[in-house]
């Protein structure tokens, strides 16, 4: 797709507390892969779409929270990619819209919402949404349904390809943790290296058990929730304070939700003394910019400096 900046590059971050210790840090930028669809979104999304493609379907469903990058990314794709778009979201219809959905709107995403009760209950798959909300739609034949947060097996094969793409010394990888999709595929794709998955949920019963299993029996990978601020989407003057300074010294924004808890809690674990002289450390930018603006407060900060 000539519309996507794939390979993303990967930057040398010059300000960071290990580099007295001689730690070299890495970004690499899935943030700049697309406006609109960005970070470990597109990875996820791209599989799922081929799939779509190969099945014929018109219409890509999904579903999530009302700031979801993943419901902006799959209503952004849809539009560009030439299919129609619905999305099942998390709540009762709000008085106002969040930006979110007024962007996936503006791309011509159908929003269906569902009372949180009913949407907490369903298993992550959104085919029996359909059945319940949109009878109908004719379920199966014209639709393809991207589960929650992107998180399937082509989820995971898509984010293989992000360390595919970097030709470096890597001793240390670290990623922000929701679902845990784009550690698994960073994982495969490297096995031997040291990963390093900060969680953006408050503690690890919040993931699921087959995930924590998988982590579990991998002892190059580390979970950490001691960085997740309170928990998802929680944010607190520490951290965007943190947000802001890191993007006037190395002119990347990061977002309070995923990123910028991934890059806090490894410039904490740099102060501990966990890296040592000449460790090489890639930290992955998985995107997530567009959700700054439910953080009015941060968003004025960044993008009016
Ligand atoms: C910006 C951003 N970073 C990281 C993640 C976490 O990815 P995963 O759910 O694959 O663990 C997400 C959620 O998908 C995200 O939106």
């Amino acid at each position: 797709m000539d519309f996507l900046e794939i390979p993303s590059r990967t930057d040398l971050i010059e300000f960071h507390p290990g580099v007295e210790l001689g730690v070299q840090l890495y970004l690499k930028r899935d943030d700049l892969i697309h406006p609109d669809i960005s970070g470990n979104k597109w990875r996820k999304l791209k599989f799922n779409i081929e799939e779509a493609k190969r099945r014929k379907a018109s219409t890509l469903i999904t579903a999530g929270g009302p700031w979801s990058n993943h419901l902006a990314a799959t209503a952004a794709s849809g539009r560009l990619l030439g299919f129609k778009t619905i999305g099942f979201i998390r709540g009762e219809e709000p008085n106002a819209w969040s930006d979110t959905l007024r962007f996936c709107k503006d791309q011509g995403m159908k929003l269906i919402f569902i009372p949180r009760k009913d949407f907490d209950q369903l298993p992550n798959s959104v085919s029996h949404l359909l059945l319940d909300y949109m009878p109908a739609l004719p379920a199966g034949r014209d639709a393809y349904f991207i589960p929650l947060g992107g998180e399937n097996e082509l989820g995971v094969e898509g984010c293989k390809e992000m360390m595919a793409e970097i030709n470096m010394k890597v001793d240390y990888i670290a990623l922000a943790v929701g679902t845990g999709t784009t550690m698994k595929g960073v994982a495969a794709s490297v096995p031997e290296k040291r990963i390093i998955g900060f969680s953006a949920l408050r503690e690890s019963t919040q993931h699921s058990a087959s995930f924590l299993h998988w982590v579990k029996e991998h002892p190059q990978l580390s979970l950490t929730h001691e960085y997740s601020f309170g928990g998802f989407a929680k944010s607190c003057p520490e951290l965007e304070n943190f947000i802001v300074e890191f993007h006037l010294q190395n002119k990347i924004r990061l977002d309070p939700v995923y990123t910028g808890k991934m890059m806090y809690g490894l410039f904490e674990m740099m102060k501990k003394g966990k890296f040592g002289k000449g460790d090489h450390i890639v930290a992955i930018h998985t995107g997530g910019l567009q959700g700054i603006k439910g953080f009015p407060d941060l968003h004025n900060r960044l993008f009016t400096s």
